[in-house]
């Protein structure tokens, strides 16, 4: 008996280093692991719209409305389009993954890791061609987003929209822009209005940006001090189940299969090292249909750890993570409220109201109208039961050039609201739950009750706190 167990593992470890070799020896002729994974899904707040819009094409969207409805107003709210990452991303990035570069090749020339000679090749030639002063700009993936959905707008609002050249003076009244104190947003808007105009010309339109660099409306949480204070800042609030995650043995298995995967068993590898590939992958990923050299560093498995550490955190920041999230957002909804009352009324009303803002404001809004909920929170320890189905995915929710629209029709002169989110219709709880989801205004009223902000931003009073 006891023998027999000994040949048994001697036979396993032959084997093992005989795969082992093989692997090695056939170095030349190793298929590219990377050739197999479609990165796509897993880009996080990072996807371009163009995966969002081919899931789109490929689904039969239709949306029959009753022919007494007339559409009256379009109110929509849009993320900026494909940008640079942040300078400190640019930062490290150029740092630390030119010395991680180079291990790779040398570990690769001595035989080590599981890396193809492609891979290697595409990594010796990687160069970021931006740098820090580039940061957070609009590139030009992100330009042809907002153009085409401005296009697309046109085209299914055409007989709201539909913009007059001859009347110029009326245009100008007829829409309203809105647009961050940003690069991104004003160079994002810019973009949709040339497809919304059909136009290159957009100097009819009056392009309004942020009064203040903490836009009350566009960018309220900035003026929440209870939540940067209670969640955002706080070391035990937004960032901690993301951070718990990347202490787990989800990230620690990661790791180890990454270390293996680029041959660095001599070195040890930083979560900040996993970040800046992670980071640099989905960024050079969104820019063009070419995926970044640095995806290869990862299997399918490895994106959806990674996809899921980045989930953690917007999920705990602006989403159902914490109430105070999504309940400050109710300037926007109460924004969008107001316009549809002022304009099923006769009075003239801007047809088109629409507002380039930022990842964290269409996170908290989408959470404020109930949207994405799944049943059980989001944690560090569940991964397994979220891995292929949850509601919450902001690479779907919250991609580049991310778009809600809420459009105003008249039905039998009964006003009555229609959602979109990623150009598809969407049901708010409490409203009708057949499509296309037409909602009585009357109903989002008391859905959407007048909110204080004030109030609900406000930090408690210090208790024991001496007057000096
Ligand atoms: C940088 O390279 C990417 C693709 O490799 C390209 O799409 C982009 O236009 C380049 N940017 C600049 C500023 O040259
Ligand atoms: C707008 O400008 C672009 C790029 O300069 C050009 O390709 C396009 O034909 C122009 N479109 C119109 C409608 O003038
Ligand atoms: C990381 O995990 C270890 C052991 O699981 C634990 O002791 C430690 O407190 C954790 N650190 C953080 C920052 O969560
Ligand atoms: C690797 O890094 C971790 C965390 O910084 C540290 O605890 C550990 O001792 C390091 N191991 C080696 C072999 O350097
Ligand atoms: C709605 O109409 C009222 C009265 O004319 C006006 O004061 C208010 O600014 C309008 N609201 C919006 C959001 O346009």
């Amino acid at each position: 008996m006891k023998s027999l167990v000994i040949v048994i593992i001697l036979v396993n470890a032959l084997a093992k280093t005989s795969s082992l070799q093989k692997e090695e020896i056939s170095l030349n002729q190793r298929s590219c692991h990377s050739e197999n994974v479609d990165v796509s899904p897993y880009l996080s707040t990072r996807t371009p719209y163009r995966v969002i819009h081919e899931q789109n094409k490929a689904k039969i969207i239709r949306h029959h409305l009753p022919d007494q409805c007339v559409a009256r107003q379009i109110w929509m709210l849009v993320r900026h389009g494909t940008r640079n990452p942040s300078a400190s991303v640019i930062k490290n990035s150029l740092k630390s993954l030119s010395l991680l570069r180079e291990k790779i090749v040398v570990a690769h020339q001595n035989g080590k890791g599981l890396l193809c000679a492609t891979e290697v090749n595409r990594l010796q030639n990687w160069a970021m061609n931006i740098t820090e002063i580039d940061e957070k700009l609009l590139v030009p993936e992100g330009e042809r987003e907002l153009k085409n959905l401005g296009s697309r707008t046109l085209t299914k609002y055409f007989g709201l929209l539909n913009y007059d050249s001859d009347d110029l003076e009326n245009s100008e009244i007829n829409l309203k822009f809105r647009y961050t104190d940003t690069e991104r947003t004003y160079n994002s808007a810019q973009h949709f209005a040339i497809g919304l105009l059909d136009s290159n010309d957009t100097s009819q339109v009056q392009f309004t940006k942020s009064p203040l660099k903490h836009d009350p409306l566009l960018r309220f949480y900035q003026s929440c001090l209870k939540w940067k204070t209670e969640v955002k800042d706080n070391p035990d609030g937004g960032k901690h189940q993301s951070v718990a995650f990347k202490n787990g043995t989800e990230y620690e298995v990661l790791k180890a299969t990454v270390t293996r995967r680029l041959g660095l068993q001599d070195y040890n590898l930083s979560t900040l090292d996993v970040d800046m590939m992670y980071k640099t992958c989905t960024f050079e990923s969104s820019w063009s249909d070419d995926a970044s050299p640095w995806c290869a560093a990862f299997s399918e498995e490895d994106l959806q750890v990674l996809e899921y550490s980045s989930e953690l955190k917007y999920y705990w920041t602006d989403g159902y993570g914490y109430e105070l999230n999504y309940k400050q957002a109710c300037p926007l909804v109460q924004d969008m409220l107001e316009h549809f009352k002022n304009a099923s009324r006769a009075t003239p009303q801007p047809k088109g109201v629409f507002y380039f803002t930022h990842s964290g404001t269409m996170l908290k809004v989408l959470a404020h109208l109930g949207l994405y909920r799944d049943k059980e929170p989001l944690w560090h320890h569940n991964f397994d039961h979220h891995k292929s189905s949850r509601l919450w995915r902001v690479g779907r929710i919250d991609s580049f050039a991310a778009n809600l629209a809420a459009v105003l029709y008249s039905c039998d002169s009964t006003p009555k609201v229609m959602f979109l989110h990623q150009e598809r219709p969407v049901a708010i709880n409490g409203c009708p739950s057949e499509e296309p989801f037409l909602c009585p205004l009357e109903t989002l009223e008391k859905l959407f009750p007048y909110c204080n902000f004030e109030q609900i931003c406000r930090l408690p009073e210090r208790t024991g706190q001496q007057s000096r």
